[in-house]
């Protein structure tokens, strides 16, 4: 499968070095995480502080490089709020290029060459790469459509007892299925990387990053038991909850307990020491976009604080309107007769991809698909999907233009049905 894997990324690189012009060459994105910004608006009181940077200080100052100290504060108070805790200081709390800053962050500054990692798939596959590129074993445990792709507790259990692993990552939403775990399955999961941490030291990291946009808001709320964990890194990003996937703006939370040992084992402060690795590929942000990170925060705070409040009418109708245009790929899907899994949060859906068996089959549609009619649309086992899982899946994703949507799966059905 690993093979497979780089045959496609190197496919992928291949598209790009040609320098295809997206537009001209009329490629419809359906794999894309794109956002439509006039579809789905940043709230004013961020998109003001975007407008404003070239009149701020920030743009010519160097800032604090593991994130102002008012940027972390309000990270801080937002996960707080999240967890309904006061458990996170900003010690805890570091801002990051991307959420795919955060994880590598964690694998440099946590694991080492020949650790061992334990994945619940599918993932975002940049997380298995990076790992094996550092010297990191990566396991995958399977997972069936019966269950959504979800896990189960006992083959979490059976998969976790059958090898000595120093880290477990766990994606909630699911990605890119888009699935919420039931609180049950969350802290049962949890529940048993504690019991193995009586054995064996063993982190989490629990990535977040389609939380804020579930449909149902309350299904993402876990309480302040997901505090209790002392292993956990949750991390997190503005890339799709806000639609600002380029400004490369990610963060982490990692357990108080889990700060002090790394303090008590190097001297170092946990976010000095994760930055002082050097990471130049994956650090931090620009410090000119920590205005707009505080707004985000204040605003996501409000959100969760009150649903009257303007902030939280906002933003279910962005919600909304992604749930609109996921009506629209439905409606499409069923016309075909094709399986599919809701998703409970925004914005793709995973639609079977018919007649293939392996993943190479599954590569080999991806390919043709876009040669005669100009779509891309990732397969699942680009997202790591257990080899062997039935049906093989394609990923649809409606957080582009209605008529974009339209247009690019028309085509892809067309393709797919033949
Ligand atoms: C599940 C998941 N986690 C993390 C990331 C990384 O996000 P970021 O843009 O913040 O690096 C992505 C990006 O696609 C993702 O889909």
């Amino acid at each position: 499968m690993h093979k497979e894997y780089q045959v496609l990324r190197n496919y992928l690189h291949e598209i790009w070095a040609q320098g295809i012009d997206v537009a001209s060459a009329e490629i419809f994105f359906l794999s894309d995480f794109r956002i439509d910004l006039s579809e789905h608006p940043l709230h004013e009181s961020m998109a003001k502080k975007l407008r404003n940077i070239d009149k701020s200080w920030h743009l010519s100052e160097y800032g604090n490089t593991s994130g102002d100290i008012f940027v972390r504060e309000a990270l801080t108070k937002l996960e707080n709020a999240r967890l309904e805790t006061n458990l996170y200081s900003i010690d805890d709390v570091m801002l990051t290029l991307g959420a795919t800053g955060a994880i590598s962050m964690i694998y440099k500054g946590f694991l080492k060459r020949g650790a061992r990692v334990l994945m619940i798939p599918p993932i975002y596959y940049v997380f298995a790469g990076a790992a094996e590129q550092l010297g990191i074993t990566v396991d995958m445990m399977n997972v069936a459509r019966d269950n959504d792709f979800l896990p189960t507790i006992d083959a979490f259990e059976a998969a976790l007892s059958s090898q000595d692993y120093d880290l477990v990552l766990i994606t909630n939403p699911t990605y890119p299925i888009g699935r919420v775990y039931q609180p049950d399955l969350l802290f049962g999961i949890l529940d048993c990387i504690a019991a193995y941490n009586r054995q064996r030291p063993c982190l989490a990291i629990l990535d977040e990053v389609y939380a804020q946009m579930a449909f149902d808001l309350d299904k993402v709320h876990y309480g302040p038991h997901l505090a209790d964990y002392d292993f956990l890194i949750r991390t997190n990003s503005m890339s799709k909850s806000l639609g600002t996937a380029g400004l490369r703006v990610g963060y982490f939370c990692a357990h108080p307990e889990l700060c002090r040992r790394v303090h008590e084992g190097t001297g170092w402060r946990v976010m000095d020491f994760l930055n002082d690795l050097g990471d130049l590929e994956y650090g931090t942000p620009p410090p000119v976009f920590g205005p707009y990170i505080a707004a985000g925060c204040e605003f996501f705070g409000r959100v969760e604080a009150d649903e009257n409040s303007p902030e939280a009418t906002f933003w279910r109708r962005n919600l909304a309107r992604y749930w609109d245009k996921y009506q629209v790929a439905k409606a499409m899907i069923d016309d075909a007769g094709l399986d599919y899994i809701e998703p409970e949060t925004a914005f793709s859906v995973m639609v079977e991809l018919r007649g293939a068996r392996t993943p190479e089959d599954q590569f080999e549609i991806f390919k043709r698909l876009l040669a005669a009619k100009r779509v891309y649309a990732l397969p699942g086992a680009l997202y790591r999907m257990p080899d062997d899982a039935q049906p093989a899946m394609v990923r649809v994703s409606f957080g582009q233009p209605e008529a974009m949507l339209r247009e690019g799966l028309t085509r892809a059905l067309d393709f797919w049905l033949k």
